[in-house]
């Protein structure tokens, strides 16, 4: 398997303690990989460093072979509230980052309608986030990471501030863009179900300074469906990932 994503000799600190050291990590082609691992363990960092939001001390990142400033990306945050411009429209904020990209208004139109419909949104995006209920501003935010069509799409705990019935919709909704885009998916995800779920690989980190514990294939066929949740493959994967989740957990309890 080629890699898509291809980390080498990445090296961080904050005030001198070590969180990567001399890291190598690949992720793969049109996958969806979900990232797991003790809190504090450096998650966020990592996808925070792989997307260019914040510096590494050392080491490389390759996309395909190329430089990210070369390949486009796209970024879901946590906390969608402080994500979308609020002076924004939803619409307009869908299409902020192909305005970025100096589209035409012909081909920002097309790709808005595109997106509305792929996603079959009902809600009128005329109005202003705050207008909206959380749900619907994560996905106007996925909308808008979506729009330029990345070659890879970042998500850090993406559905955590959702409730329930809202968080089964995105993720099957992730899962169904996914189906269609193939677009690679990194996802960190607290929530052990949510991980395997969605994955195709789960990456099992370790305390800091970090490594990877483990990476384990979830194979299971998709669109997966609350079945899957109590399906047999589902329950296997989820039981080693938790083995190596507690293992690293006692390590310094
Ligand atoms: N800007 C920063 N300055 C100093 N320390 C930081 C900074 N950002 C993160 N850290 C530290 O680095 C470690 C990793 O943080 P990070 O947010 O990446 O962890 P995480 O695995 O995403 O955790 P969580 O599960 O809580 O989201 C933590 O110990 C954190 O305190
Ligand atoms: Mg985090």
């Amino acid at each position: 398997m080629t890699a898509h994503i291809q980390i080498r000799g990445l090296s961080k600190s904050f005030a001198g303690q070590i969180l990567y050291s001399n890291f190598d990590l690949d992720f793969p082609h049109q996958k969806i990989t979900s990232i797991f691992g003790p809190n504090g363990c450096g998650k966020s960092t990592l996808i925070n460093m792989i997307s260019g939001l914040l510096p590494m001390d050392s080491g490389q990142v390759l996309f395909d072979g190329k430089t990210l400033e070369k390949t486009v990306i796209g970024y879901v945050f946590q906390n969608y509230r402080d994500a979308l411009f609020p002076w924004k429209k939803a619409i307009d904020n869908i299409k902020y980052p192909l305005q970025i990209a100096k589209k035409s208004s012909a081909d920002i139109e097309a790709r808005t309608q595109e997106l509305i419909q792929s996603f079959d949104v009902r809600f009128d995006l005329n109005r202003y986030p705050y207008e909206l209920s959380g749900g619907q501003q994560q996905l106007i935010s996925i909308m808008r990471a979506l729009a330029p069509y990345p070659e890879v799409l970042f998500l850090d705990e993406p559905f955590s501030a959702l409730d329930y019935e809202m968080t089964l919709f995105m993720r099957d909704k992730l899962q169904a863009i996914f189906e269609t885009t193939k677009t690679t998916m990194i996802l960190v995800s607290h929530d052990l179900d949510e991980a395997v779920y969605l994955a195709d690989h789960i990456l099992m980190l370790t305390r800091r300074p970090t490594r990877v514990a483990q990476e384990i294939a979830f194979t299971a066929p998709r669109p997966r469906q609350t079945n899957t949740l109590t399906s047999e493959i589902f329950n296997v994967v989820k039981g080693q990932c938790l083995d190596i989740f507690q293992k690293e957990i006692k390590v310094l309890s």
